[in-house]
């Protein structure tokens, strides 16, 4: 398969603090990749340096579909098929839900009216997210429909490439299941998925590749039960709750 995705050296410092720390590997086009490592190893940083939202590398590249993006506007990465979702809930609160959809759709495809409602409409029945909330304010959700809500704008988006935040924290175990269920319906539609994800059986049963990282750095990158079998690996995630 040929990479979607290649990054190459990709550093950011905080300070004295190395976040992300000449990070390099590649995504293949169609794949679902894990991501996993220990809290502030880096995980959530690294998805800001791909998609610039908020803020860019110090160094380092970043080449999506052949094209170097890592100086690009957030904008125009979004644009070009890369869309990420946050860690925590974070939809615009004032907001009804459809307005949500609609701003994103707005923002980043240009796109408005009827065309937006459509793409709006296609991308709740995807992930499941009910149209009768959509004219609800976004604020009265509850944190599971908030993040139906948050994948329901990623998708609407047309992402070719959707970076996913630790999409399960604060699920419960059925809601954990329509995650998992949703990434694999996602994946077969053709979006290639980075995932971020602290609940390992999910990232062990939707992976095709795991990716670990530690303080910044890549220390495993494989088949994923292969990988979690690795002393370096394991001793990461010591004293951790994984
Ligand atoms: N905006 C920021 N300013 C300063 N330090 C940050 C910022 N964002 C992240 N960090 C630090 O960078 C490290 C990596 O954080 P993060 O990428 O959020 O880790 P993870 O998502 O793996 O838990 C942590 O030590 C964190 O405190
Ligand atoms: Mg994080």
């Amino acid at each position: 398969m040929p990479a979607i995705l290649e990054i190459d050296g990709l550093t950011k410092s905080f300070g004295a603090l190395v976040a992300v720390n000449q990070v390099s590997f590649a995504v293949e086009k169609g794949e679902i990749l894990g991501i996993a490592g220990p809290n502030g190893s880096g995980k959530s940083t690294l998805f800001n340096l791909i998609s610039r939202i908020p803020f860019g590398s110090d160094s380092g590249r970043v080449v999506f579909e052949g094209r170097r993006i890592e100086r690009a506007s957030d904008n125009q990465i979004a644009r070009s098929g890369v869309i990420r979702t946050f860690q925590r809930e974070a939809v615009f609160a004032s907001l009804s839900c459809i307005d949500n959809i609609l701003v994103a759709v707005e923002q980043t495809l240009g796109v408005r009216g009827k065309e937006a409602e459509r793409l709006a409409d296609e991308a709740s029945d995807l992930v499941g997210f009910p149209k009768n909330f959509h004219n609800m304010p976004a604020v009265t959700m509850p944190v599971f429909y908030q993040k139906q809500l948050m994948l329901a704008t990623a998708v609407a988006q047309k992402p070719k490439l959707l970076l996913l935040d630790e999409p399960a924290s604060s699920l419960v175990e059925n809601e954990v299941e329509w995650v998992r269920d949703t990434i694999i319906k996602l994946n077969q539609t053709g979006i290639t998925i980075l995932l971020i994800e602290h609940v390992l059986p999910l990232l062990m049963a939707v992976s095709r590749r795991l990716l670990v990282m530690e303080q910044g750095s890549v220390i495993a990158l494989g088949n994923p039960a292969e990988v979690t079998r690795e002393k370096q690996v394991i001793e990461a995630y010591l004293g951790q709750p994984v």
